[in-house]
């Protein structure tokens, strides 16, 4: 009897877990409140905007026809100290998830915490990198250590504001770790057991909703392995258990841009075939837009948040630009697309999955529930037109597409013909910044070992130095020449991204590297004179790597220094180094109203054509609502900010092969701005013109 009560008492508890509104799934959906769902969703990223933009942001993904939104939680931006904490402004996760559930929409949090997204350290705060004994991302006690604190204090945040969709909150969906298959060889015997772990300490945290980790085929149960790719109805190896869905975490609606390269396009056609394809080929069930498809992508790599390389703007050929602004024709033939699948979704979501061949590349996927509830998805995979038939009617299929038929019988979209009107994206200037009396300049100043913070009889590693909270690190000698060698060069070899060279002062070269060949070799003339010479080197990172496996023991920085003449080589990598951390400018915070009046600014003429300027200038925000942006096309290569704020990296002198910079324009969020009187700092480490730089607004015209 009293065994009969326990489970009587056990199941019933069970019943009032379920109704409290768990999430669950099966082999066909995710299951939300007892139904299943077919279900779109569009990655924004908090941190990329600004929470005056949220609102609109989120009421356009649902406009599109999104159910859900989808982000990361940038740890760095939280814990940037160890145990010190920020959630204000543009990082207050809690604010941004409920305005996502006051629109109605659904959220998939993606907690990592390493989450690559072309973000800094791959969103580990640096301090990780100083704990003794750390490996990260393998079965290694002190980073699970950090992990698990992390994590859970993320889980018990969104627990305490009854955020998860069994508190009756919008989260749906939690994500641990992420596209960790693509490192786990490289950890050997240390890479199956963390996986087993994560899974494991996510699970017991009992959040009430589904797991997932995204390219991870083995995911333990209950865990669901997802897609992410540009075509997961070819690529995807499919859910690892039948009584899994078939999730695609990241259809990357475009691809991220780096510095020196041109953006990549993606036609709406090609989105719309493979979004259809993924549903009737793989029964696939929610489809997630990398970078808001509606917004996947759309965003801003304020500050130095961006990673190696990558642009200042964050995936601006999405469907919602990096403004907000609406990208036609994506944006509309998405949701065009969107309503034909929820049209037929009672068919997809109840209806028995058969495939039929219709010719040589043509394929029918039927989902029939009964004779009333069908639904059709024809594709033609044929670079031309093709003429099928079909329950016995003859159609035509348009080349390199799939027709939606909800009823099985009419066609109500397909995924090639583009019906929306394609919008204009113009900048228009307002206001040339080109008064030389409001410009200021103060030199940075070419450092030499005498200003050196600390001395070491080696290179050091740059990011173990510099903490990553800066990108300049100078690195400083004496030599003494004494020798009638002639001829003689400067070598230099790093693994940061660019050199800025002097010689007692003098500058003697450049060399950056790219996306694909992110190290230097610098290779100059110089003339050194007898006796004591100063050798300066300022070595950049344009983001630090946010990729791969042991992040931890990178190593960059300069690596080897020499001077060659004809009769001799002196290698200089072991003599005394001085080091000089971060720029006088940035440790006076010169870019704020405070650290602005600290230094004496000069007139812009006084410093023309030299290096390592700052800049500043103040002006009236443009009037109106339309997203502003400063047009830096006149400048080189360095840091901009306005009131204070950090815009980003700007880096115009990198051209593509055709000849242009990947980004002149620099998003200003209206929040930045006040009517009057706004300070617009920028260094610049090159040699460019600040008076021809402009303000602009941007707008669509047949939006
Ligand atoms: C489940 O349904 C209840 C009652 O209709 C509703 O209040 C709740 O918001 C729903 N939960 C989700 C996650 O949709
Ligand atoms: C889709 O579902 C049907 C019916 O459950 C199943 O036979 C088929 O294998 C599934 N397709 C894939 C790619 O999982
Ligand atoms: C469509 O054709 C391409 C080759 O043109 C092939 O790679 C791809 O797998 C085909 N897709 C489907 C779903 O059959
Ligand atoms: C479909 O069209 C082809 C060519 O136009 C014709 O030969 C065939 O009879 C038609 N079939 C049906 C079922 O109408
Ligand atoms: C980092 O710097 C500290 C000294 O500040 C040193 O003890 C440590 O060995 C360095 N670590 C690496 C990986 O270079
Ligand atoms: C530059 O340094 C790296 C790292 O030490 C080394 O692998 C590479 O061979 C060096 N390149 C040259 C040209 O010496």
């Amino acid at each position: 009897m009293k065994v009969m009560k326990m489970v009587t008492v056990v199941m019933l508890f069970m019943v009032v877990v379920v109704m409290a509104g768990d999430v669950t799934y099966d082999g066909r959906s995710l299951i939300i409140n007892g139904s299943r769902r077919m279900l779109f969703s569009g990655s924004i990223h908090y941190p990329r905007s600004t929470p005056e933009m949220w609102p609109y942001l989120i009421s356009q993904a649902k406009d599109g026809g999104l159910d859900v939104i989808q982000t990361y939680v940038f740890w760095n931006v939280h814990e940037p100290i160890q145990g010190q904490f920020n959630f204000q402004g543009r990082y207050d996760l809690v604010r941004f998830i409920k305005e996502i559930r006051d629109q109605g929409l659904y959220v998939s949090l993606r907690i990592g915490p390493f989450i690559e997204s072309e973000w800094k350290y791959g969103g580990f705060p640096f301090w990780l990198h100083d704990i003794p004994g750390i490996v990260f991302r393998s079965d290694n006690e002190p980073f699970k250590f950090q992990m698990q604190k992390f994590v859970s204090m993320i889980v018990n945040m969104m627990k305490s504001e009854e955020l998860y969709a069994s508190q009756g909150g919008p989260i749906i969906l939690s994500q641990i770790e992420n596209e960790y298959q693509n490192v786990e060889g490289a950890f050997h015997e240390k890479g199956p057991p963390y996986v087993k772990w994560a899974a494991s300490m996510a699970t017991s945290l009992n959040t009430g909703v589904p797991w997932i980790m995204c390219k991870q085929d083995d995911a333990p149960d209950p865990l669901i392995n997802t897609c992410n790719g540009l075509r997961c109805g070819e690529t995807f190896v499919g859910p690892n258990r039948p009584y899994k869905p078939a999730l695609w975490t990241e259809n990357w609606v475009s691809l991220y841009q780096v510095f020196g390269e041109e953006p990549y396009k993606r036609s709406a056609q090609d989105i719309a075939f493979h979004v259809a394809l993924f549903i009737a080929k793989m029964n696939g069930s929610f489809v997630n837009y990398y970078m808001v498809y509606l917004l996947l992508s759309w965003g801003t790599n304020f500050g130095r948040f961006a990673s190696a390389y990558v642009i200042t703007s964050y995936y601006d050929e999405a469907p919602l630009d990096e403004y907000g602004l609406i990208r036609q024709p994506k944006w509309g033939h998405l949701k065009d697309l969107h309503a034909a699948v929820k049209q037929s979704s009672e068919a997809l979501l109840s209806g028995k999955p058969t495939s039929f061949s219709l010719g040589q590349a043509q394929q029918a996927y039927v989902f029939q529930a009964n004779s009333e509830i069908c639904a059709a998805f024809l594709m033609n995979n044929d670079s031309k037109q093709a003429s099928v038939v079909f329950q016995n009617g003859n159609m035509s299929c348009r080349e390199k597409s799939i027709s939606i038929l909800p009823d099985c019988r009419n066609v109500v979209f397909n995924t090639a013909t583009v019906k929306v009107q394609v919008g204009m994206r113009s900048s228009r200037v307002i206001l040339h910044l080109n008064d030389v009396q409001n410009w200021g300049a103060f030199a940075d100043g070419v450092s030499d070992i005498t200003d050196a913070s600390f001395t070491q009889q080696s290179l050091l590693e740059q990011l173990n130095v510099t903490k990553d909270e800066t990108d300049y690190l100078w690195y400083t000698t004496s030599y003494n020449f004494a020798s009638d060698d002639d001829q003689l060069v400067l070598w230099v070899n790093s693994t940061a991204h660019v050199l800025h060279a002097f010689v007692n002062d003098e500058f003697v070269g450049s060399q950056h590297g790219s996306h694909k060949s992110p190290g230097v070799t610098f290779e100059k003339p110089v003339s050194l004179k007898n006796g004591k010479n100063d050798i300066s080197l300022l070595s950049v990172m344009v983001g630090s790597p946010d990729s791969g496996a042991y992040l931890e023991r990178r190593v960059l920085g300069l690596r080897q220094v020499k001077i060659r003449g004809i009769k001799s080589v002196r290698d200089l990598s072991n003599q005394v180094w001085g080091y000089k951390i971060g720029l006088q400018g940035e440790s006076t915070e010169i870019y704020t109203k405070e650290g602005s009046e600290k230094v004496e600014w000069k007139s812009i003429d006084i410093f023309a054509h030299q290096r390592l300027i700052w800049y500043k200038t103040t002006f009236d925000a443009p009037s109106g609502k339309d997203p502003v942006a400063v047009n830096l096309g006149s400048m080189g290569k360095g840091e901009v900010w306005i009131n204070g704020e950090n815009i980003g990296r700007y880096w115009i002198s990198f051209q593509t092969p055709n000849g242009h910079p990947s980004q002149t324009l620099y998003h200003i969020p209206r929040s930045f701005l006040k009517p009057l009187g706004n300070l617009l700092v920028l260094f610049e480490e090159e040699v460019g013109n600040p008076t021809e730089i402009t303000l602009e607004t941007i707008s669509v015209a047949n939006a």
